[in-house]
């Protein structure tokens, strides 16, 4: 039996109760239901009880004397980081890309020629197995560092059965032997392989009659995720393989609207996606239909940051009354970072969120992205004890002190997994 932990007096405990069932839209901070010198108690990995240090010390003091203690005072305390939308699993890496597109090239230039994602998709059908695992690991590794502690990985670098299955195979077994847990997205829809370029409806064929199926009976994902975007899958493909994935119990997600405005905020409305991921260009009409639909918005600042494109409007969504969540968008080409912190400090001076919407945003709504509102993404009772400790004294020194990791200890399942 786990002998219980007992996290006492940190400086500010950000429990953001209250939240389970629904996203939050437009959070202030006393959504964030902070604590001041609070505490947790932990038994088998959840949360027995939160609240104020003295509270818990005269309401549990036998288990309290059985604990571990963790001194968190002068500390700043948040639930663990849920990363929803990454590409965790891939072999190689494009840094030369990076010159290129400084040189003038763009994103899809480099794709059509050959590189960008068909250049990761071809090292991964390569990579062995255990090729593939090993370099994610590593990966899975860094971002722990950075406070991860439950992340979505997607396929999509195989187009092909064989390895969009290896790179699911992998992403299930990280989630076994590893502490933090990775739940997995389908996402065979990621480019048009070239033996279908000239005949892309065959492509999807493909994916709806050979691919999605086995996927789904073998257990592989969770759900269903598609890049619609000119050139890439038109609406009407998209709309199809969607479907396909929902008559499969795969729930579709979509990577909409991220290079020009292609009406894919208003298929993830259309559909019922569980989030509409990037929307740099999406539309006003597009995004009112989000919040109309309740979607998700996974907005990924990194992507934006690092192909120099506008962000997109964090703002005026959630003003819409759209949920945001924000995420790293982990990938060799777009996004090669693994810092929510960052994540954070771009969703407050680039898309003018306030530091409690962003809080919320890589938190339980992060956690709702990935349907997993009710078990993660917040500090309270009955939940997993996954949390952060920080060597700071409270939320507001994460954006004052930018670009730094300020976190000092990482606990998942109530056990220390980093410090
Ligand atoms: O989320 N947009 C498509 N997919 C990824 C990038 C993948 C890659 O470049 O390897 C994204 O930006
Ligand atoms: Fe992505």
């Amino acid at each position: 039996m786990d002998q219980p932990l007992f996290i006492r007096d940190a400086n500010e405990l950000i429990t953001l109760k209250g939240h389970s069932v629904k996203p939050l839209i437009r959070p202030d901070e006393s959504d964030l239901s902070i604590i001041r010198n609070g505490s947790l108690l932990i038994k088998e990995g959840k949360i027995v009880a939160v609240g104020k240090t003295a509270e818990l010390e005269s309401i549990y003091p036998g288990l309290i004397s059985e604990a571990e203690v963790i001194d968190a005072s002068g500390s700043l305390v948040t639930p663990g980081f849920v990363d929803p939308h990454t590409h965790l699993v891939f072999a190689g890496s494009r840094e030369r890309e990076f010159a290129m597109r400084l040189k003038g090239a763009s994103y899809m230039d480099i794709m059509n020629a050959g590189g960008g994602i068909y250049a990761t998709t071809e090292q991964t059908n390569k990579a062995s197995f255990d090729e593939l695992y090993d370099q994610s690991l590593t990966r899975l590794d860094r971002l722990i560092k950075q406070g991860v502690t439950t992340v979505e990985a997607k396929s999509g670098y195989g187009l092909n059965l064989e390895t969009e299955k290896k790179q699911l195979e992998v992403a299930k077994e990280l989630n076994r032997s590893h502490a933090i847990d990775v739940v997995s997205t389908f996402m065979g829809a990621h480019a048009v392989p070239a033996p279908y370029k000239k005949t892309p409806d065959e492509y999807v064929a493909y994916l709806i009659e050979a691919v999605i199926p086995i996927i789904a009976k073998e257990s592989l994902a969770e759900f269903n995720d598609v890049f619609c975007e000119k050139g890439v899958f038109t609406v009407d493909q998209s709309r199809k393989i969607l479907h396909a994935g929902k008559r499969y119990g795969l729930l579709p997600k979509i990577h909409a609207d991220e290079l020009e405005a292609f009406g894919g905020a208003e298929l993830a409305a259309e559909v019922g996606a569980v989030s509409a991921d990037h929307l740099l260009c999406a539309s006003e009409a597009g995004t009112s239909q989000m919040a109309a639909a309740g979607v998700v918005a996974v907005l990924l600042p990194g992507t934006a940051f690092f192909l120099q494109k506008k962000m997109a409007k964090g703002r005026m969504m959630i003003d819409r009354g759209v949920p945001v969540a924000l995420s790293t968008d982990c990938n060799p080409g777009s996004s090669p970072t693994v810092s929510t912190s960052l994540m954070m400090n771009f969703g407050c001076l680039m898309m003018k969120m306030t530091p409690s919407e962003v809080m919320a945003a890589v938190t339980i709504n992060a956690a709702h992205a990935i349907k997993r509102g009710s078990s993660i993404g917040s500090l309270e009772v009955g939940k997993k004890a996954d949390l952060l400790i920080f060597s700071v004294p409270t939320h507001h020194h994460l954006h004052y002190h930018f670009g730094e990791n300020h976190i000092d200890k990482v606990i998942k399942n109530g056990h220390i997994i980093m410090e």
